[in-house]
C-alpha cells in the first residue's frame, strides 16, 4: 500500500534552476540556496521516496489563457523540460508514475473535484526548479513523479479552502492505491512576491515566517483567509502559497518539522520545509471502501458488450495516434495527410501497425485499440466517409443494411466548407 511519507515546501523561483545550471554552490551569495535543497535531497534519499506528488503552478509556458483550468493532473510516463523563451534546461526528462496518477484522477473525480489531466506538455520552472535539485553529480533523482498543475495566474482561481480540501482527498486518493510506494507531497511556490506592476519587488519575511509557523501548527487559519489577504501580506505572485495547502491537507494532523531554510537575497524568500507525516496507516476496510467510492461511477460499464470506455489509461496508451489524428483540424497537416501519408506518419512516428490502421481504415479495430470515436469522425470528413458508414463498419454492416436499422436512412459528417457539398453529393 502506498504510504506518504511526508511533505515537502520549496519555492520554485527561476533563480533556483539559474543557480545549479550556472554552478554557483562555492559563491556566498547563491550558498544558502543549495544549502536548503541539499537537507531537502538527503531527507528524499534517507527516507527512500520512490514518488514526489508535485504540485506546482505553470507559468503560461505549457498552459496558456486560450484554455485555463483550476486542477490539472499530469497522467504522462514522462516529462520534458519546457522552454521558457532561451531554449529549455539542460535536465533529463522526468518520470511520470502514471498509474498512481490515474488512480489519484479517478479518486478526486470521485470526490467531485472537477480535474483536467494533461499528457504531451513539458515542464517549466514552477515545477523543475525544485526537482532538477534533488538530483546531485551521479544524475537527476531516480524516482517517478505525479504533477499537480494549479491554475493560480488567470482570476478567478481556487481558495485556499479548496486547496486545503483537495489535500484530504488526495491523501485518501494516495493511501488506496495499491502498489507499495513511498510517496513525498511537495508543494512548490512563494514565499512572498510580486513581479508585476509598481509594486514589484514586495517582500514581507516577516510575513513569510509566520505563514510556515501556520502551515506547521495551525493550516485552518491560513485556510480562513481570502486571496485578498495573500496579496496583502505576501504579494500578488506570492499568493500561489495556497498551493502548499493542498500539500498540508495531505499530510495528518500531526507533522514534526524536521527542515526550515529561508533565504531572501533579492525579489522573494527562497524557502524549503520537510513535514515528516506522523499519522497511521487507514484501516484495510477503510481503504477498500474508499475504493469501492472510487469505482462507483463506472463499475459494470466494462461489460457491456461493444463498449469500450475512453479511460486515462487508453487515451495514455493512444496518445501518438489521436495526437496526429486530431491534427487533421489543421489545413496543412490535413493536405500533407491525403498527398503525403507515409512520410507524415513517419514524422509523427507512428508505428507500422498504426498507419495500417489509419491507412486500411480499419474503423473498428482503432477503437478497440483506444482511438477515440471523434477523431475518427475527423478522419472520415478527410477521406470522404459519412458518420453512418463508420457506424456500419463498427457493426459489419453495410451502410444500406445500418440505414436500414434506424427511422430514416440519412447520412452526415463533421465535414465543412466545400468538403460538406462533396458529402452530401455523394
Ligand atoms: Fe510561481
Amino acid at each position: 500500500m502506498a504510504r506518504i511519507i511526508g511533505g515537502i515546501g520549496a519555492s520554485h523561483s527561476p533563480t533556483i534552476g539559474f543557480a545549479k545550471d550556472t554552478n554557483k554552490r562555492d559563491d556566498p551569495a547563491w550558498k544558502p540556496i543549495f544549502e536548503g535543497f541539499d537537507e531537502v535531497r538527503d531527507w528524499v534519499r534517507r527516507k527512500d521516496i520512490d514518488v514526489m506528488f508535485m504540485i506546482y503552478n505553470d507559468h503560461i509556458t505549457s498552459f496558456f489563457f486560450d484554455h485555463y483550468s483550476a486542477f490539472s493532473l499530469g497522467v504522462d510516463d514522462h516529462y520534458a523540460p519546457a522552454d521558457e523563451g532561451g531554449g529549455p534546461r539542460d535536465v533529463a526528462p522526468a518520470r511520470g508514475h502514471a498509474a498512481l496518477a490515474q488512480h489519484v484522477g479517478m479518486a478526486l473525480m470521485a470526490d467531485e473535484f472537477d480535474m483536467s489531466f494533461f499528457q504531451g506538455k513539458p515542464l517549466d520552472h514552477g515545477c523543475l526548479s525544485p526537482l532538477s535539485m534533488m538530483g546531485d553529480d551521479s544524475g537527476p533523482w531516480a524516482g517517478s513523479i505525479v504533477p499537480l498543475q494549479v491554475g493560480v495566474l488567470q482570476l478567478p482561481i481556487p481558495s485556499a479552502k479548496r486547496c486545503y480540501k483537495l489535500g484530504k482527498s488526495l491523501r485518501r486518493a494516495i493511501e488506496s492505491y495499491p502498489e507499495d510506494l513511498r510517496v513525498a507531497v511537495v508543494a512548490t511556490g512563494g514565499l512572498s512576491h510580486q513581479v508585476h506592476g509598481e509594486r514589484a519587488g514586495f517582500v514581507n519575511e516577516d510575513w513569510d515566517n509566520e505563514f510556515l509557523r501556520l502551515i506547521e501548527e495551525a493550516p485552518e487559519e491560513l485556510v480562513q483567509k481570502r486571496l485578498a489577504d495573500f496579496v496583502e501580506l505576501g504579494g500578488m505572485e506570492g499568493a500561489e502559497v495556497i498551493m502548499w495547502l493542498i500539500m498540508r491537507g495531505a499530510l495528518s494532523d500531526k507533522v514534526r518539522r524536521v527542515h526550515l531554510n529561508t533565504y531572501a537575497p533579492s525579489v522573494t524568500n527562497i524557502a524549503t520545509v520537510v513535514f515528516e507525516d506522523l499519522g497511521d496507516a487507514p484501516e484495510a476496510a477503510e481503504t477498500q471502501a474508499y475504493r469501492d467510492h472510487m469505482m462507483y461511477e463506472l463499475v459494470g460499464a466494462e461489460k457491456l458488450e461493444g463498449t469500450y470506455p475512453f479511460t486515462l489509461d487508453r487515451s495514455l496508451a493512444n496518445f501518438r495516434i489521436n495526437d496526429f489524428l486530431h491534427r487533421l483540424v489543421i489545413p496543412e497537416h490535413r493536405a500533407r495527410f491525403l498527398t503525403d501519408f507515409v512520410a507524415l506518419a513517419a514524422e509523427y512516428r507512428l508505428t507500422d501497425e498504426e498507419q495500417a490502421l489509419i491507412r486500411e481504415r480499419q474503423w473498428i479495430e482503432m477503437i478497440r485499440r483506444g482511438v477515440s470515436f471523434f477523431v475518427l469522425e475527423k478522419m472520415a470528413a478527410v477521406v470522404g466517409v459519412s458518420n453512418p458508414e463508420i457506424y456500419a463498419a463498427f457493426r459489419g454492416e453495410t451502410l444500406d443494411e445500418f440505414l436500414a436499422t434506424r427511422k430514416v436512412p440519412i447520412t452526415y459528417s463533421v465535414a465543412g466548407g466545400d468538403r460538406v457539398q462533396e458529402l452530401d453529393k455523394a
